[in-house]
């Protein structure tokens, strides 16, 4: 356990949670997310200088409303609650919370009561992101209000001589224009941390934590030409250096010319050893008339695993598999520390099967895309490759939707180029987060010279984003669709139309499936 950790933040099992830790990271405070239920001897070994309680889904006064040792509000340390995290301090110091006439969910204008220090530098009327079902009803002893909204009359609250504060509402999501400067205003003002953190040093940090994982051990990588899989393999290389077996697998689910592309990057940008298998029949075989999209990501994670584990095999010492995992597929995936929804089954996370006997490595599973891209180039790995728009593990078989046959393979595998090549030729590739062809297997009644087609439906989604978790879908102009459509219908046998997704995540989720 690392002994200075300048903030700890206790997880109620909010989605955001992560967000905060980011935003910390973002102002170079080092920070660590632990469990609600953390001892406080644990908490204290950290030797923290400020706490920081999470929001989360359940409410303050129910039977099982989760609740942090009590010892942590002795502990002399600033203290600042988040929404749920707000509501449980108000309860513990005699205050009430009660459900909230009107649910409030979305932006709000705050409003300062008093000048504080945590508001230093940022405007009273900001906007700020609120998500709750519950609320302040009376303040406890000895806070005060220090900001409100039209809905929320203690949107902000804080105990001087206690050194304790809380919002109502969530500064680390993306919404809330202040949030990141009103985080770090609490950890810099209030709770005295320097901004010493930055990416050589997660690097370094990550570095050391896989010597000390692994030991003398091999350790197999599956890459898959992204970025996150290639940031893996260089912190793999720096750490253990011949241990890491570096595996590619061909799943038949990749983009067209993919293999090739992602052999010739290894070899000559990242100079690594890299290992392919064509186990394209076997994933094709497991995926045939399977059309439940959670069964097909379960059935690509496990064979992913039967792929790694007969590898394995050939290699003596192989005890661990690297992965490259972000925070956007751990909480999607998985109920991880508190009681967050399941959303889909990332295959690398909620994809793996029971009987798996390798234990995991996985160094990014902390922080998100943009931030992989900034250690990566931190690493030294090439800008192009920095660059790649994020591609599913899954890959295409959770993009034809139903079931994935080699045909539909083919017919999305030539759009998809064509809508890429496109992409680039205008120069959205490198303006958008990611791009990407579905095959919906909607057939419709279209006419070609003089003759009636009944053919399938490819759909284009192109979608902006900072981290993935939210999206919205890119404002590409009209002709460049157009041409894209165009040529799809008249290059590509077995689509007569195709149409562009304009939903944004949440509601929607990127990939289709
Ligand atoms: P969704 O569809 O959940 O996607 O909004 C968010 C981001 O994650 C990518 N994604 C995956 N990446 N394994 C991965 O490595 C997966 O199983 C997976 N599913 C989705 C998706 O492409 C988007 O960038």
């Amino acid at each position: 356990m690392k002994t200075n950790v300048p903030i700890v933040v206790l997880d109620f099992g909010s989605q955001y949670t992560q967000l905060i830790a980011r935003k910390l990271r973002e102002s170079g405070v080092y920070c660590e997310i632990v469990p609600f239920r953390e001892s406080i001897e644990d908490i204290k070994a950290r030797n923290p200088q400020g706490i920081i309680l999470s929001g989360g889904p359940a409410s303050v006064y129910a039977k099982d409303a989760y609740h942090p040792d009590s010892a942590i509000y002795d502990l002399g340390l600033p203290i600042l609650g988040i929404c749920y995290g707000m509501q449980l301090i108000n309860q513990h110091f005699g205050g009430s919370v009660v459900p909230a006439d009107h649910q409030e969910y979305g932006k709000a204008e705050l409003s300062f009561e008093s000048d504080h220090k945590i508001f230093k530098d940022t405007k009273c009327g900001q906007i700020v992101w609120m998500s709750h079902g519950d609320k302040v009803e009376k303040l406890a002893e000895g806070f005060e209000k220090i900001a409100f909204s039209e809905n929320s009359p203690y949107a902000g609250v804080a105990d001087e001589k206690r050194d304790i504060y809380a919002f109502q509402f969530h500064p680390e999501v993306y919404h809330s224009e202040e949030g990141t400067k009103l985080l770090k205003n609490f950890a810099k003002y209030i709770c005295k941390c320097e901004s010493t953190w930055n990416m050589g040093s997660f690097a370094k940090e990550k570095i050391e934590a896989i010597k000390a994982q692994v030991g003398n051990k091999k350790v197999l990588c599956g890459v898959s030409g992204g970025v996150d899989s290639s940031v893996v393999a260089a912190l793999l290389n720096e750490a253990i250096g011949d241990n890491l077996v570096a595996v590619f697998v061909d799943n038949g689910l990749l983009r067209a010319n993919e293999r090739e592309q992602v052999e010739a990057m290894f070899k000559t940008k990242l100079k690594l050893d890299l290992i392919t298998i064509d186990a394209s029949e076997e994933f094709l075989t497991n995926l045939k008339g399977v059309t439940d999209p959670e069964k097909k990501r379960k059935i690509i994670g496990e064979t992913f695993i039967k792929v790694f584990d007969k590898e394995a095999k050939k290699h003596a010492g192989i005890e661990f598999l690297a992965q490259g995992t972000l925070y956007t597929d751990v909480i999607e995936s998985v109920s991880v520390k508190g009681p967050s929804k399941t959303i889909k089954s990332h295959h690398n996370v909620g994809g793996l099967p029971d009987w798996m006997t390798f234990e995991l490595v996985e160094p990014l599973n902390e922080i998100f895309k943009d931030e992989v891209r900034r250690l990566g180039l931190e690493l030294g790995l090439p800008k192009d490759m920095i660059a790649r728009h994020p591609f599913p593990g899954p890959g295409l078989g959770i993009r034809i939707m139903g079931d994935v046959n080699g045909t539909d393979l083919e017919i999305l595998r030539k759009a998809d180029t064509i809508m890429l090549e496109e992409l680039h030729a205008t120069g959205y590739y490198v303006k958008t987060w990611q791009a990407f062809t579905v095959l919906l297997n909607v057939k419709s009644v279209g006419v070609m010279g003089d003759n009636r087609t009944y053919d399938n439906t490819a759909c284009i989604r192109i979608v902006e984003a900072t981290d993935g978790m939210t999206a919205t879908f890119a404002h590409i102009p009209h002709t460049i669709l157009e041409n894209m459509s165009r040529r799809i219908i008249n290059e590509v046998d077995g689509i007569n139309r195709v149409v562009y997704d304009i939903s944004s995540k949440p509601p929607a989720t990127i990939e289709w499936e």
